[in-house]
């Protein structure tokens, strides 16, 4: 693997830097750029902590799901204490929730978590109590995810604001986010600015689309029921979609191990659903998967991590064999995989947040579907890359794919929990 420091070495350092952003019951991405609880950045972060502490590591998953919305939402950040550093904060948002919450959501990697949280287990019988008490959350939400965000009952679920696919500025967005209005919107001033290089951060043009979206759901006072065909962004992702099919067939092993077979039964089904419904995505094009813009009936000229990303979802062999192809195509491109957008395309940005840098976090997802479809060999390549750049750059939010260069924030929580499990090398197929 080429690497100067043991595992042991890298697993003392990733776990130095969850203790500096642990909250207690919850965990911050970073120090000030992030001040708060992040839904799949806890879900994430439980993976690594997991490896020091069990108990840490499903409290992180029950402090999310204490905030689960009544419909079943599970909300995007938890503003669990006050922080000005931020914007936008719990005022703009004014979702009216006791500990406030954002409006939107996020990629459900939950199920996922609990699944390996659950059978890596050596505390069992905690393990067992707390799989029990989160098993219909998460089914609750993953049933939210279907009512509220197919309608039409398509198998793939739209995402409305661009938040909640993490990927906040992928140059996905960027045809669907012309016809999103920016007149109207409140004089704000952004933070993040503050805390990290405005050159790796997304542009003022998006912030001002991301913000009137805000406002515009908070007009409809975050009726779920409403705010799907009242959005002009309804983005099916595919990567999106292939982390809510894991998830729900993911809970659904989970729910087997413990004899609650409806459960399992509803999750198989909406995960079987979206599989199939995942080849309507398929761009033959770009040899990969894209987003479709379901306002403009059309799929996104843009070959971005989101399609490739959707190996996770235990696609049919030639599909799986044509990801790895177009892997190996990027590899030509750059010095570490993957980069979130194709280099090869004008819009690629290589340390413009999602536009260009790897991330790790996608590097582990895209990994445990790699490996699903006994493509390991490649899975271990990104492994080893994954931990060379930490190696040479630290800690980072993301990195620059040509250079290795960290970009965003630093000590970043779920960068060190995703080499916690690059170094366990513990895979379920
Ligand atoms: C941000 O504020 O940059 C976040 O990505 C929103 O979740």
């Amino acid at each position: 693997m080429n690497l100067i420091s043991t595992p042991a070495e890298l697993m003392t350092k990733a776990e130095g830097i969850l203790a500096l952003n642990d909250r207690g019951s919850y965990t911050v991405p970073t120090h000030g750029l992030y001040p708060f609880q992040w839904n799949w950045d806890s879900c994430l972060v439980s993976l690594g902590q997991r490896h020091t502490n069990e108990p840490r590591a499903w409290l992180e998953l029950h402090t999310l799901f204490e905030h689960q919305w009544d419909d079943g939402m599970v909300p995007h950040i938890v503003f669990h204490e006050l922080d000005d550093g931020y914007f936008p904060g719990p005022e703009i948002w004014a979702t009216g929730k006791s500990v406030p919450t954002t409006g939107i959501t996020q990629p459900p990697v939950a199920g996922l978590a609990i699944r390996r949280l659950f059978e890596d287990a050596t505390d069992t019988a905690n393990a067992k109590r707390s799989a029990e008490r989160l098993l219909p959350l998460v089914d609750r939400w993953h049933q939210w995810f279907y009512n509220h965000r197919d309608p039409e009952r398509t198998g793939l679920v739209a995402l409305i604001h661009p938040w909640e696919s993490g990927r906040d500025n992928s140059v996905d967005w960027d045809a669907p986010f012309e016809r999103v209005p920016v007149d109207g919107i409140a004089p704000y001033e952004r933070r993040d600015l503050q805390h990290a290089d405005a050159a790796h951060r997304p542009t003022k043009d998006q912030y001002d689309r991301y913000l009137w979206l805000v406002e515009h759901f908070r007009d409809l006072n975050w009726d779920n029921t409403k705010l799907h065909d009242a959005s002009p962004f309804q983005l099916v992702d595919p990567g999106f979609n292939a982390i809510l099919i894991r998830s729900c067939d993911d809970l659904a092993e989970v729910a087997e191990a413990l004899g609650h077979t409806e459960l399992a039964k509803r999750n198989r089904t909406m995960a079987q659903k979206g599989r199939d419904a995942m080849e309507s995505l398929w761009q033959e094009n770009i040899g990969q998967y894209a987003c479709y813009d379901r306002v403009a009936n059309t799929l996104c000229d843009s070959a971005s991590i989101g399609g490739i990303l959707a190996v996770l979802a235990g696609l049919p062999k030639a599909r799986a064999k044509a990801i790895v192809k177009r892997i190996e195509t990027l590899k030509e491109q750059v010095n570490y995989l993957v980069p979130s957008h194709d280099p090869s395309d004008a819009r690629f940005d290589a340390k413009r947040y999602w536009r260009g840098p790897c991330w790790l976090i996608v590097n582990y997802l895209i990994t445990i579907g790699l490996r699903s479809a006994d493509e390991v060999s490649l899975a271990q390549e990104i492994e080893a890359q994954s931990l060379r750049l930490i190696e040479t750059s630290g800690f980072a939010e993301y990195y620059d794919p040509m250079t290795g260069e960290p970009c965003g924030g630093s000590s970043f929580t779920w960068t060190a929990a995703m080499v916690m499990e690059f170094c366990q090398e513990r895979h379920i197929a």
